[in-house]
């Protein structure tokens, strides 16, 4: 069980590393994507959806492998305290902020401009509520 268990922790800090890298390159990206003009934006798009897709597939893994590891290693999220319903909450506004920038991403890229708001809040939400995902995994866990 111990290498299943490691595999899923490794898994998991991939899925941290993918979020986190996609993450810093996407705020770069997307940035240029709103404030380019609509000529442009079509050379940007692919590497806008090429890092959304990153950043939804390391989130991916982390809703996968979290819970199982939760299964096999501490049977269930019981008596672990406080500090795990604190990063369950930002794990929830984390996912919350991934889905968001998806669906503006997918509104603007259709032309509805008023999107561009929606994805630029989308950023500092997601990327705020991972810190402080990571910073209650780490006391829950530690
Ligand atoms: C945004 C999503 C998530 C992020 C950023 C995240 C981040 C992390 C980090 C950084 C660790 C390492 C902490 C340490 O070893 O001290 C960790 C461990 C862990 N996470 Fe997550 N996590 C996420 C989602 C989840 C979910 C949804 C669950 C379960 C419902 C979960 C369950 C666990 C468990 C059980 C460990 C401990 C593994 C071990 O020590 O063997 N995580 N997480």
């Amino acid at each position: 069980m111990a290498i299943l268990t490691d595999v899923l922790l490794w898994l998991h800090l991939l899925g941290v590393a993918m979020g986190v890298g996609g993450g810093i390159a996407m705020s770069r990206v997307a940035p240029k994507v709103i404030a380019a003009p609509a000529g442009e934006r079509a050379q940007l798009w692919p590497l806008e959806k090429f890092l959304a897709r990153v950043i939804a597939a390391g989130l991916g893994i982390l809703l996968i492998t979290g819970p199982l590891m939760l299964w096999l290693k501490f049977g269930g999220g019981a008596g672990l305290g406080w500090s795990f319903w604190a990063k369950m909450a930002f794990v929830a506004a984390t996912t919350l902020g991934v889905g968001l920038g998806q669906w503006a991403g997918a509104r603007l890229e259709r032309g509805n401009e008023n999107a561009a708001k929606l994805m630029s809040l989308s950023g500092p939400l997601t990327g705020i509520s991972a810190v402080l995902a990571m910073l209650f995994a780490v006391i829950t866990f530690n």
